[in-house]
């Protein structure tokens, strides 16, 4: 689904990835973790496309196909979703008004007509209940005074009607409490399907108990230095970072 080769990418001139290979085939979770500031999210912005990060060796390819000259949204369109890709406050535009537009923008992208009001209706619905989210929470004005959590629960329920092959969900467990993390997560769960894939970048083991990584990867100054399986994870949250910085410098 997704094959990352010798990625390098900087943003203001300065170079942040310096070689990431990455291949996240369909069916499976990957954990990215590593220290503050080693290029975790610059990763995820990059793979979305977001504009004020250059390319500047190595390439992205997304189903087959090199998506570096594709803007964020046909991206979007071509089913890469990142949490965070929409941190705008709307004011007077709904939850409920904003997932529909971009639900029917993706579907004019694909040469398909606006889905039926009925259809969008019950597919809320679904969604929502999916995350036990309070339907009221559907009619309020887009990020307009949510709370952190909520801004995430927003995030995931817009993945949930997105349904994209490949969502990137960073750090989705800061800011939630214990109740929202594991609702949050459950839903992530049942998202899961042999046909898409997740790749979650965390700090903390907690969330991947609970969304369960086939793979987890360390991210140390702008390179992939260790993977294993989900034990890494456990010996990470153990031992910190340090072991792993020694290795990489010896
Ligand atoms: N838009 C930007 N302008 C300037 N510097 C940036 C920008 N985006 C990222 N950087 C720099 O790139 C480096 C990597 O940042 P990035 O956000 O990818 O780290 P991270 O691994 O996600 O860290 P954290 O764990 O703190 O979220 C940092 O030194 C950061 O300051
Ligand atoms: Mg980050």
């Amino acid at each position: 689904m997704l094959k990352i080769n010798n990625l390098h990418a900087s943003v203001e001139d300065k170079g942040i990835l310096k070689g990431i290979n990455l291949e996240v085939k369909a069916g499976e979770v990957h954990a990215i973790m590593g220290p503050n500031g080693s290029g975790k999210s610059t990763l995820a912005s990059v793979i979305a496309g977001k504009e004020e990060y250059e390319v500047t060796d190595g390439n992205i390819i997304f189903e087959g196909e090199d998506i570096e000259e594709l803007a964020a949204e046909e991206r979007a369109h071509k089913g890469v979703f990142l949490s965070f890709q929409y941190p705008v406050e709307i004011p007077g535009v709904s939850v409920t008004n904003f997932i529909k537009t971009a639900i029917n923008e993706s579907r004019k992208a694909k040469g398909l007509g606006d889905m039926p009001a009925k259809d969008m209706l019950k597919l809320i619905r679904e969604k929502a209940d999916l995350l036990e989210m309070d339907r009221k929470f559907l009619s309020r004005s887009l990020n307009e005074g949510f709370s952190g959590g909520e801004k995430k629960r927003n995030e995931i329920f817009q993945m949930a009607m997105l349904e994209p092959k490949l969502a990137i969900l960073d750090e989705t467990d800061s800011g939630l409490d214990i109740d929202a993390l594991r609702i949050v997560a459950n839903g992530v769960n049942k998202l899961k399907s042999k046909d898409n894939a997740v790749v979650v970048i965390t700090h903390y083991q907690r969330l991947l108990d609970y969304i369960v990584p086939d793979f987890v990867h360390v991210l140390y100054n702008g390179k992939i230095v260790k993977s294993g399986g989900k034990e890494l994870a456990h010996e990470l949250e153990e031992k910190g970072y340090d072991w792993i910085k020694e290795e990489v410098n010896a």
